[in-house]
């Protein structure tokens, strides 16, 4: 997508917001559904397919890689896989916009067949990291080039005769766990990584409904997680439960807007994901799970969000990889809430899609809330944020949707320079706040 003209958007103090929503499916599991599904073989059905700019980059990428992929007129996708080393060069390059799962995984998918693809991303993925995939990769076998201080644009060269590994990772990344495992699933042996700190296992429950033959052990407090490479894994059907990320916004939303009292459904539950849900009923948050099941092997369930009275915590740094994209939203809370939030281990905030824990505090001050933070903490001093301010959003969706949201409580109200990157991971985000009762518009509606 052109993304040249630049979207400003303000968001306004509003009545207590009200109804029954659904947010759009998982983020992690739609790009993983398109992934698995490309190299199972058999026909994959995924309904609740996030169908968001970084995901549908992932499926134009598995098309391009041989995968059959199409969405069907009942919405639902399907992808017909074409076998563990299947996949082929791309004609084209592989374009991944503004995607880190997107890009990271699909490394690891291609890294043991013998193909050759260009990967290249818009300007905020392309300033990211990727030397925390292409060091791990280059033990099995795999090569790479890449731009200047190992960053995208970047070509693989995936290993015809790929050599398992043992890898502990350096950094809480489920995006890097994935890869390697990834890797391994075409690699002959057994490829293990060690995870000293949890982080979210889709990779690891999806691949083994696929029929991947994975273990996971505990050793000593670690996870060991071992694939056994060379086996073909089998299609399956997906359903796709709605995105604990995207839910985040409303509930805030409605934390922190007197008056409010709303209910989204089918939220997808999984322990390394809910993170943000105890911290802010630890804040005092009015939060009920309601009709708690099943579905698809993840715990769901409804959350009924209640405008409540916050205070503030100290978050642990442990606590850090199951809501490691919440915390732009937490610190919009934290500075509705009664005293201060201290929040640690956030390290990992300054390498996403901008780098978050900047960000973040320059919208909290530009809004006059008061901050300190350090290399990866940050403080945020509570009372209420007055507004006013017009917040650099970086392409980053996370930075976009906070700082809306805090408008919806601010005294005056909030601007932002740019909405366009909402759509990467939330289309229809303004709607969807809009039909509860939020006010938010055009620049100075
Ligand atoms: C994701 C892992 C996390 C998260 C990202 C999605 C995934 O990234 O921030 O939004 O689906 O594996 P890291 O692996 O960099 O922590």
């Amino acid at each position: 997508m052109n993304h040249a003209a630049p979207t400003p958007l303000s968001s306004r103090k509003s009545q207590g917001l009200k109804g029954r929503i659904t947010v759009p499916g998982d983020k992690s599991m739609s790009h993983r559904s398109l992934m698995f599904g490309a190299i199972a073989r058999g026909k994959t059905r995924i309904s609740g397919l996030l169908e968001a700019e970084d995901v549908v980059n992932t499926a134009k990428a598995m098309a391009a890689l041989g995968a059959k992929v199409e969405k069907q007129p009942d919405g639902t996708w399907h992808v017909e896989g074409v076998g563990i080393g299947g996949l082929a060069s791309p004609k084209g390059e592989l374009d991944f916009g503004n995607s880190g799962t997107g890009v990271r995984l699909a490394m690891g998918l291609m890294a043991s067949t013998p193909l050759t693809a260009r990967c290249v991303g818009d300007a905020s993925l392309s300033k990211r990291p990727m030397g925390r995939v292409t060091t791990p990769l280059s033990q099995f076998g795999t090569r790479f080039e890449t731009a200047e201080g190992n960053r995208l644009p970047l070509t693989i060269h995936g290993a015809g005769d790929a050599k398992p590994i043992t890898y502990t990772l350096p950094m809480a990344s489920a995006q890097v766990k994935s890869a390697v495992l990834l890797a391994g699933i075409n690699t002959r042996g057994t490829t293990t990584v060690i995870e000293p700190v949890a982080t979210r296992d889709h990779t690891e429950r999806m691949l083994k409904a696929f029929g991947a033959k994975l273990e996971v052990k505990d050793v000593g407090g670690a996870r060991h997680i071992s694939v056994e490479g060379g086996h073909e894994l089998t299609a399956q059907d997906i359903a796709i439960p709605g995105d604990p990320s995207s839910a985040a916004f409303p509930m805030v939303a409605a934390l922190i807007t007197p008056g409010s009292d709303i209910v989204i459904e089918n939220i997808m539950l999984n322990p390394t994901r809910t993170g943000l849900i105890t911290t802010l009923q630890d804040m005092g948050g009015d939060i009920t799970i309601e009709n708690r099941r099943l579905a698809g092997g993840e715990e769901v369930g409804d959350l009924h969000v209640k405008a409540s009275r916050l205070k503030g915590v100290r978050v642990p740094p442990e606590r850090a990889p199951s809501m490691i994209d919440e915390y732009p939203i937490l610190a919009v809370a934290a500075s509705f809430a009664v005293g201060t939030t201290r929040m640690e281990g956030l390290e990992e905030l300054r390498v996403k899609e901008s780098d978050r824990l900047a960000a973040v505090e320059a919208g909290l001050q530009l809004n006059g809330v008061l901050t300190q933070s350090g290399k990866d903490w940050l403080e945020v001093n509570g009372g209420g944020a007055p507004g006013g301010g017009k917040v650099v959003t970086h392409m980053d969706h996370r930075i976009a949707m906070s700082f809306l949201v805090m408008g919806l409580a601010s005294r005056i109200f909030t601007r932002i320079d740019d909405s366009a990157f909402i759509a990467t991971s939330f289309p229809g985000f303004v709607e969807l706040l809009n039909r509860l009762g939020a006010k938010i518009g055009a620049e100075g509606a």
